[in-house]
């Protein structure tokens, strides 16, 4: 994520901003009980006596039991599953992780990938193809597939694809000299298809040596999935009359994916990735917008200025009405972004597939609930802007192993998820063939033409349904031990009135929500949720184990969340501005918690100006992949913030890492 700017027009922050106007009741607003009004009147540290925070969820198959038992229910006998100390703070230009680990820069930006596998220069001199056949910038969510993942279980630990998002650039480190901007337009085509070749995806061949070194493989399956790729697009909303642009009449294709942020992968072995903050990369000179554009937050300017270089790769980045219907200009171009895209990294030549069917918002990630042969397919995913919602998606049809692929993705539920201040939930579904959602809608005074309007304006129908507001919600994770769904809520500081699941007045540090499906297999209506960790100082914060945070894991603007196979729970912060620069966190970090026990430790800092972000491992566990994302963020030529990985007088790279044991055993 995109924090400072060079430009308050051009190269703008890249967080969206607000863009939930809507009057959709705050939950604690319809709801008297007693423990909403308490927690809207607590506030700040106080929050630390809220009775259900770190408290264990009742079972799935009996969600109506209140929880019987408080932070005291956690056993702490059992022996550490997190059996290191813990990493200090600090605002070194370096990463730092226990002893006994090591961490190693592995396909930093510009690391030759395909083609004609042209070498990085340093002086940001490398062409626009250049970047089309290297890493890209920014990286961000990735997962690692076992060569062996479409076949049967992928166990392979030494060979595999390496797949990642890149999700936005820094065009001051991008060029030799920055980008060119006169009178306000971008005047190089050049530089322009350079930063869209930066963006997009990577699929990389690796391998790992005798020594554990890891090695990037020359492969026919290396491939840069960019800003500018011929796509598909499927599901409910393909050949919409909203979809028709210049490019494709039909409705029916589209090209690139943009600010690729978190990311998912499916049973079958395919990539999932998400496409965020992609407003910002679209203008529109029309005096009023539809809603589908302005519910978007979408603006007369854009963050890049693309679209203000002439030829027809360019000019779709103006959605202004400028022919006589849709197929002759790009008023339509917007809503080809927002969706989530599945690419089959095993196939170098195949088209990436936008999945409309998931809902079209600011998609952070994708996640899976456990995975049952003979059950439909259940994922969630947070539309990361403030106020924004979380979302469900139940297939249509059953998963068969070995017989399912991507039209699971096609045809199924989408709902969004209201936390009611009594610990229950609700998913809500935003189908035309509900019930309840024609009600509401006839309620609210909204109507869509079909189901495709629908998604196309997720946005909107979650609003007339009365979702929950949410302090932006971004990356989720599922405990492989017992089915429950954490999501980090990064932070908002928007948030005037508080509700029982974002219970904090300007949000500033974040936390952690979790909940557990009321039905077996996770695709019933109902779930029950509580906290599991506010981040913070020592002074405003509570940690898993009911107990304020201490100088081992204090944390803010969690981010980043993976569960590992063990069920421990890892952390990426993403903190910007003054809470990154002089606040009592340090640089962003990586920590580790066990939800059984409460335990939490941080377990890496980042270098100067990173957010972290990212991560995968081998299925043998003796390998962990983590992205560094824009160290030195704002840097220019001239005034390196950092020199992560390289070293003096070199530019900083967004990288990933590999992180090892020095023995070689498993991570933890
Ligand atoms: Fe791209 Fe929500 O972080
Ligand atoms: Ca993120
Ligand atoms: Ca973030």
């Amino acid at each position: 994520m995109q924090h400072e700017s060079d430009n308050e027009v051009l190269f703008g922050s890249g967080d969206e901003l607000l863009s939930n106007h809507c009057a959709n009741t705050h939950i604690n607003q319809v709801i008297s009980g007693g423990l909403a009004r308490r927690q809207v009147l607590a506030g700040g540290a106080a929050l630390g006596t809220l009775a259900f925070l770190g408290a264990v969820l009742p079972s799935a198959v009996n969600a109506a039991e209140p929880a019987s038992q408080g932070p005291a229910g956690f056993s702490f006998k059992r022996r550490s599953k997190l059996p290191f100390v813990p990493v200090a703070v600090t605002r070194a230009d370096t990463i730092s992780v226990p002893a006994g680990y090591r961490a190693s820069p592995f396909i930093p930006w510009g690391t030759p990938l395909s083609g004609r596998y042209p070498a990085y220069l340093d002086d940001g001199s490398n062409s626009a193809q250049d970047q089309a056949e290297q890493l890209g910038m920014h990286h961000d969510g990735m997962h690692f597939f076992p060569i062996d993942a479409q076949q049967g279980h992928g166990r392979n630990s030494h060979h595999g694809l390496l797949v990642l998002n890149h999700e936005y650039i820094d065009a001051g480190l991008l060029h030799a000299n920055g980008p060119t901007v006169v009178d306000g337009k971008r005047t190089s085509a050049e530089q322009v298809r350079k930063e869209i070749n930066a963006h997009g995806v990577s699929v990389v061949e690796v391998c790992r040596g005798p020594r554990g070194e890891w090695t990037v493989l020359p492969s026919a399956r290396n491939r840069r999935v960019t800003g500018a790729t011929p796509m598909q697009i499927s599901g409910p909303a393909r050949g919409h009359v909203l979809l028709q642009t210049r490019y494709s009449p039909t409705g029916t294709a589209t090209r690139g994916t943009l600010n690729n942020c978190s990311n998912g992968f499916t049973p079958w072995g395919t990539y999932l990735t998400c496409e965020e903050n992609w407003a910002g990369y679209f203008a529109s000179d029309d005096p009023s917008l539809p809603r589908e554009l302005s519910r978007y937050g979408l603006r007369s300017s854009s963050r890049y200025g693309w679209e203000s270089v002439a030829g027809d790769e360019f000019e779709r980045f103006d959605a202004t009405r400028t022919g006589a219907s849709a197929s002759d200009d790009y008023r339509n171009e917007p809503n080809h972004f927002g969706w989530i895209v599945e690419i089959d990294p095993f196939a170098p030549e195949s088209q990436p597939i936008k999945r409309t069917a998931l809902g079209r918002f600011a998609h952070e990630g994708l996640v899976f609930a456990p995975v049952k042969p003979g059950r439909p397919l259940v994922c969630y995913s947070g539309d990361d802007s403030q106020n924004e919602y979380i979302y469900k998606y139940v297939s249509r049809d059953k998963y068969r192993p070995g017989r399912s692929n991507g039209q699971l993705l096609d045809h199924g539920t989408l709902y969004v998820a209201r936390f009611n201040a009594d610990g229950s939930g609700e998913w809500l579904a935003l189908d035309l063939q509900d019930a309840s959602f024609q009600q509401a809608c006839q309620t609210a005074g909204v109507s869509f033409a079909d189901q495709g309007e629908v998604l196309i304006n997720t946005r909107l129908a979650a609003d007339v349904v009365g979702a929950t507001k949410m302090d932006r919600p971004e990356w989720g994770a599922v405990n492989p031990d017992n089915g429950e769904v954490y999501f980090t809520l990064t932070n908002n500081s928007s948030r005037s009135e508080t509700d029982a699941a974002n219970p904090r007045p300007a949000n500033a540090y974040g936390h952690i929500i979790r909940w557990r499906e009321g039905s077996k297999h996770s695709a019933g209506r109902h779930f029950s949720w509580n906290l599991f960790l506010l981040a913070g100082p020592e002074t405003d914060s509570v940690g898993p184990n009911g107990q304020p945070l201490s100088a081992d894991n204090r944390l803010a603007s969690p981010d980043g969340l993976w569960f590992d196979d063990e069920g421990r729970l890892w952390i990426q912060t993403d903190m910007s501005g003054s809470q990154l620069g002089s606040g009592p966190f340090g640089n962003n970090q990586m920590l580790v918690a066990d939800p059984k026990s409460g335990e939490l430790k941080r377990f890496l800092v980042g270098p100067l100006g990173a957010e972290i972000t990212g991560i995968t491992a081998t299925p043998d566990f003796r390998t962990l992949f983590v992205n560094i994302q824009h160290p030195g963020e704002g840097s220019t030529a001239s005034n390196l913030l950092s020199t992560w990985p390289d070293g003096p007088g070199k530019r900083p790279r967004s990288s990933t890492v590999v992180i090892t044991r020095d023995d070689g055993r498993r991570l933890l």
